[in-house]
């Protein structure tokens, strides 16, 4: 018999849970069984009000019908083509339909299957990029503390998360961080973009007088930091970033694996924040988190400064088995299909103000210590305990789960970012439940 066939469906221990405590979920599992629109079933047949769009992911909503349908017929009728020197229709099809909901000037997309996968391929876009227009020097980069582009080698050395680096040796060379903007002490319980901070952008001035505008490739952030706990750019931030990139020749690479796709209220960041970067890129939402998929938006001028040479030679040496895969192209179909008959991709911009109200009903709660939000994102900051760190938010996140919300935790910060078809109910429902459980936590 197989090893496979040995497996028991109560058997944990073989799966290595990926960004998990393993040992404390094995002993208290969290299963998810099934999921429909706003709410997913537990194995014990409990309903959850999905918190966090699974994980900033599912913003359409769950088992949509055009996107599982979409699905099935594409896996009946074409279910793989080689992704290298050939192609097939979906995914020149979606690539155009991405490009037509782009912010303007964003006129090509390269296919990925995550958002770690996105960000390593701008990064090297970027670097390949200076060396094809003869500035092979321009090799650093330059991320941000607390800010996170995924898990592999690229993304964490450009990323500030102490703790998904400090396991991985050197990491790569030549890379810098800006300051974070996270302010506590002047920007508490902003509405919206913070006041104080814009100043922080001028750090960039200081890294290229440091190390040379003729050194440096690309500066990478992302518009509004999420998985480090949400974290806003203060009023004018990025669009000083983005005159002093101009200004040296730097790109500017927006990482909007969370932004994209409707989550601030509008198609983009860039969109949002009237800041259009070099390179843009995105995952998660593209496919509605339902098959992996990222897409990586780049400008006219960068592309085409890589279509030189022997036509039959290849232009960019990169790609993944499954860039573009079929399955992977009707599921984003199916997704842009709902986001636009059903508006979802500025949907957030009416809900805004009723999330922020009542977001914002939890400040005086237990152990808050700041309420942050922008679009259909919001943070709530707790205090940790004394000597354990991240414990507080964890016992939140546990017992939401028991009392039926999905919220998601990271340090001591609640982050929330339903899919974007919640309805003013279920925004009282989930806020209300938050409540209950900082009033029953330690
Ligand atoms: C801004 C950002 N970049 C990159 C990633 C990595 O995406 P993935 O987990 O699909 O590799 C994430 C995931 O949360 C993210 O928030």
């Amino acid at each position: 018999m197989s090893n496979r066939l040995k497996v028991t469906p109560n058997d944990l221990s073989a799966f290595w849970m990926p960004f998990t405590a393993n040992r404390q979920f094995k002993q208290a599992p969290r299963m998810f069984v099934s999921a429909k629109d706003m709410h997913y079933t537990t194995s014990d047949g409990r309903k959850v009000l999905d918190g966090t769009a699974g994980l900033w992911c599912v913003n359409a909503g769950h088992c949509r019908p055009k996107i599982t349908e979409a699905i099935q017929s594409q896996a009946a009728e074409l279910d793989y083509a080689p992704a290298f020197q050939m192609g097939h229709p979906i995914v020149f099809e979606l690539a155009n339909r991405l490009v037509d909901i782009a912010p303007k000037g964003m006129d090509h997309v390269f296919f990925t299957n995550s958002g770690s996968e996105s960000v390593e391929t701008a990064l090297k876009m970027a670097i390949a990029y200076h060396r094809v227009k003869g500035e092979g020097s321009r090799t650093r980069l330059i991320g941000r503390e607390r800010g996170y582009h995924g898990v592999n080698f690229g993304g964490i050395s450009v990323g500030g998360i102490v703790t998904n680096r400090k396991m991985f040796g050197t990491l790569l060379g030549g890379v810098d961080h800006l300051p974070h903007t996270h302010l506590p002490e002047k920007n508490a319980f902003s509405k919206g973009v913070p006041e104080h901070g814009a100043e922080l952008a001028n750090e960039l001035e200081r890294l290229v007088t440091l190390h040379d505008a003729s050194t440096i490739a690309a500066v990478i952030v992302e518009p509004v930091a999420g998985s480090t706990g949400v974290i806003l750019p203060p009023k004018g931030y990025l669009q000083k970033l983005r005159e002093i990139c101009t200004k040296h020749g730097i790109l500017l690479i927006f990482d909007e694996v969370i932004t994209g796709f409707g989550r601030l209220g509008a198609p983009f960041a860039a969109d949002y924040f009237g800041v259009t970067p070099d390179i843009m890129t995105t995952a998660k939402g593209v496919s509605n988190g339902v098959i992996p998929m990222g897409a990586v938006f780049v400008k006219k001028e960068i592309h085409d400064a890589f279509m030189t040479g022997p036509e039959h030679m290849i232009e960019f040496f990169h790609g993944y088995t499954y860039s573009g895969n079929p399955i992977a192209c009707a599921a984003a179909l199916g997704t842009l299909d709902t986001y636009k008959d059903e508006g979802l991709l500025t949907r957030g911009e009416e809900l805004a103000p009723y999330w922020e109200d009542a977001l914002h009903s939890l400040k005086g709660e237990p152990h808050v210590i700041d309420i942050r939000n922008i679009g259909l994102i919001g943070a709530i900051e707790l205090a940790p305990i004394a000597g354990s760190p991240t414990k507080r938010a964890f016992s939140a996140f546990v017992k939401a789960f028991e009392r039926g919300a999905l919220i998601r935790t990271t340090g001591d910060i609640i982050a929330l970012s339903p899919p974007l078809i919640i309805t003013k109910g279920q925004i009282n429902e989930l806020i209300d439940l938050v409540r209950e459980v900082l009033r029953s936590i330690d």
